[in-house]
């Protein structure tokens, strides 16, 4: 089995970690979505969870995660796109999430929500629309264990990324590291193989991948290239 906290540890951040996103698979078989991401050897599974509410979409929620806890050994990284995300934390905990992230722009007490996730054993994570500043999350940092910064207006899968919103990852990186903190910087959003280096520099170490993930044909020679 994996143990979650090797990919959270202060000295495994220059380890790039691959979150392929199922958002881009086929709907009528998330079973092997998963089996394709685990064989692929990404190791996390992003699931974009959509209220039609926050974001224009619906997806799914956390009795996916329950039915897909089944049938991965891989790190179950869920991204909330929902208002008042903290309503469904227990869910999603309770059904095998690993990593639950919300939007900062979704909850007013994110420190509350944020602790809460904390205290139910897993990884908490906050979230940046393109249009948030990164200086909001600035007291809240030593709260969460996964910074997302979104690169494309969230609630689309295969859209272009906006290169401004990698200024974000060169900031938090630089305050981590004054800090001494050890988040993850994750970055979610037109991600492929040119803008995965773009990201890397900026020092993004977790990618979030969807349409350039399942639209390649030897998907385990791609996550090599980009853990790299
Ligand atoms: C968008 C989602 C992303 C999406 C990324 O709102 O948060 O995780 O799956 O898809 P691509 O990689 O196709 O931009
Ligand atoms: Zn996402």
């Amino acid at each position: 089995m994996y143990d979650i906290n090797i990919f959270i540890k202060v000295k495994e951040l220059n380890k790039i970690i691959i979150s392929p996103s199922i958002l881009s698979a086929d709907f009528s078989d998330f079973g092997s979505a998963v089996s394709q991401i685990d064989a692929s050897g990404a190791g996390w599974v992003h699931m974009d969870v959509m209220d039609g509410s926050f974001v224009p979409n619906i997806t799914f929620g956390h009795h996916l995660v329950r039915a897909l806890r089944g049938r991965t050994k891989s790190i179950i990284d869920v991204h909330l796109m929902v208002v008042q995300p903290g309503r469904f934390i227990k869910k999603f905990a309770d059904c095998g999430a690993d990593i639950i992230t919300f939007h900062y722009e979704s909850e007013v007490h994110s420190q509350k929500f944020l602790t809460e996730i904390r205290d139910l054993g897993i990884k908490a994570g906050i979230a940046i629309a393109p249009s948030t500043p990164y200086m909001v999350l600035e007291d809240i940092l030593p709260y969460i264990d996964l910074a997302l910064i979104m690169t494309v207006n969230p609630g689309f899968g295969g859209q272009a990324l906006i290169p401004e919103c990698l200024k974000k990852v060169e900031k938090l990186k630089e305050i981590r590291e004054k800090a001494g903190l050890n988040f993850r910087i994750s970055v979610d959003g037109g991600i492929n193989e040119q803008t995965a280096e773009q990201a890397k520099k900026a020092g993004a170490d977790t990618l979030v991948i969807g349409s350039a993930f399942f639209s390649h044909q030897d998907k385990k020679s791609l996550i090599s290239k980009l853990q790299n």
